[in-house]
Order: C-alpha cells, then sequence, then structure tokens
C-alpha cells in the first residue's frame, strides 16, 4: 500500500509473492498483517523442523528453499522478533540482502505513520503504533505493537522498539538495539547500538553501546565474571 510521507521506492516490486522467514510469534503477526493487505504469503521457512501453520500459513521447510525461487520472484518478510538481543534478525537480513533477495516492508493499516518519514527497507511498523514527523526508521526496524516514535527520532537498521514503547521527540537509538516492553526514553537520548533497554525501563540519560540498562531510572547492568554491578547513567 502506498502510503504518504513514507519512501515507497523499497516496496516498487510489493505485489511479489512472499515468504515469511520464521516461524514464532512475531511472524505470526506479520501474517495477519498481511491478509488484511490481502497479499498473497507461499509459506514460512524455519530451522526447526514441522512447525504447527501460522493462522493459515504452512511452513515450507528450512531457510534453505528460498533459493530455489529468484530474488526477482519472490519479496522476504523478517519474522524473527527479539526479545533482548537482535543479532539473528539482523543475520537474516544481511545473509539474504547478499544474496540480492529484497525485504518487503510491512506498515499495518492501523499504523498512523506521519508525512516526511524515511522508513527503509523491511522495516516493520506493527498495529497501532505512531511514528511522528521528521523521524527515520533503518533498514529491518521494527516498531512493534502500539509504539510511539515522536517527531524527529532516529531509529537504526535492525533495532527492535518493543510493544507500548513511548520514544519523545529527538531520541536516537543505535543499530540493533532492542528497547523493551512499555520502556520510555526522554527527548534527546541517545541508546548506543546493541544495547538493551529492559522492558519498563525510563531512561533518562544516554546509554552507552552494548549495555543492558534496567529500571526507573535506567541503569545500567554489567556482567563481568558473573558479578553484577548497577549504576546510574
Ligand atoms: C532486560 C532483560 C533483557 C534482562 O534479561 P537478562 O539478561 O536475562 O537478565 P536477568 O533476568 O538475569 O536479570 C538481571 C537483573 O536485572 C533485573 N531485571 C531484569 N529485567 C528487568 C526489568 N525489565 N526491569 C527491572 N529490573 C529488571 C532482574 O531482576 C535481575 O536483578 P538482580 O540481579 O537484582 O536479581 C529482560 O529482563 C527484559 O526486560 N527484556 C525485554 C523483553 C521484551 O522487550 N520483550 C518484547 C518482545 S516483543
Amino acid at each position: 500500500m502506498e502510503r504518504p510521507g513514507v519512501n515507497n521506492d523499497a516496496a516498487a516490486n510489493s505485489r511479489l509473492p512472499l515468504i515469511i522467514v520464521g516461524g514464532g510469534g512475531h511472524a505470526k503477526v506479520l501474517v495477519d498483517t498481511l491478509r488484511v493487505e490481502k497479499r498473497r504469503i507461499l509459506g514460512f521457512v524455519d530451522p526447526r523442523p514441522s512447525l504447527p501453520p501460522l493462522l493459515d500459513v504452512a511452513q515450507l521447510g528450512d531457510d534453505s528453499i528460498i533459493n530455489a525461487s529468484a530474488p526477482s520472484e519472490i519479496r522476504l518478510v523478517n519474522g524473527v522478533g527479539s526479545i533482548g538481543c537482535t543479532s539473528r534478525r539482523r543475520e537474516i537480513h544481511e545473509n539474504f540482502c547478499a544474496k540480492h533477495y529484497h525485504f518487503e516492508t510491512v506498515i499495518h493499516p492501523s499504523a498512523i505513520v506521519a508525512s516526511n518519514v524515511l522508513v527503509e527497507e523491511g522495516a516493520q511498523i506493527m498495529a497501532g503504533a505512531v511514528v511522528q514527523p521528521g523521524s527515520q526508521l533503518g533498514a529491518n526496524a521494527i516498531i512493534n505493537t502500539g509504539a510511539l516514535v515522536d517527531h524527529d527520532c532516529t531509529i537504526g537498521s535492525h533495532a527492535h522498539i518493543g510493544p507500548g514503547v513511548t520514544l519523545s521527540g529527538g531520541v536516537i537509538i543505535g543499530q540493533g538495539a532492542h528497547v523493551g516492553t512499555g520502556a520510555a526514553v526522554i527527548q534527546g537520548i541517545k541508546v548506543g547500538a546493541g544495547s538493551i533497554v529492559g522492558a519498563g525501563a525510563v531512561v533518562i540519560r544516554d546509554v552507552p553501546p552494548g549495555v543492558t540498562v534496567v529500571g526507573v531510572p535506567g541503569r545500567v547492568i554489567v556482567k563481568v565474571g558473573g558479578l553484577k554491578n548497577k549504576f546510574r547513567v
């Protein structure tokens, strides 16, 4: 579907049949979204054998099945979510892009995406999410169910903004970071690449790359040799 304000270049072939990569919960939600958009879904792939269907969509086999279709014949949808580390999702995106496959950009019709928002290839904006003007969503990023991304935010590639998260204006989320369910980040904060913000955290200071932050206010948990030291950022 053409969306005003959204960079639709990546969706130029968007009526091609789709294969979902991954057979878990996030993939199921995507199937439902794509059904609303009346997209043809060939099936899903997953390394785990004999998974139950995703709604009415059956498993085709493992990821190698994708090689049977040329990149010009299908679009992929990254069905792998994250509950913390986003590396598996990133790996899938990068591996198939290296083989010249393209990932469909998915935007639920109930999402509100303002004008002047840049959405890169393979980004996913789930039901009820809101993205305000001047924001940019990197390739393969997820704005999950009901999340609010206020004006002028930058969401790095492969980052996951979890269900019900609130990002205030001008927040920068680094590549591959995960912002957990219901967390809030105040205006102008930078969350470093690969960092994890725990569910329900309130982030009021910049977060360095590669750390985990939990609590109100957000504190970094550093795990060294099994010890966990918490300090305020
Ligand atoms: C932050 C998180 C990744 C930590 O997971 P973990 O590395 O397995 O850490 P642990 O469960 O061992 O917890 C470590 C410590 O942090 C605390 N903690 C973990 N998550 C917390 C949170 N969200 N808020 C406050 N404290 C938290 C634990 O109580 C524990 O404290 P302790 O050392 O005093 O006992 C995880 O709890 C979380 O919040 N994940 C987000 C899930 C999410 O967004 N899901 C959405 C999927 S769509």
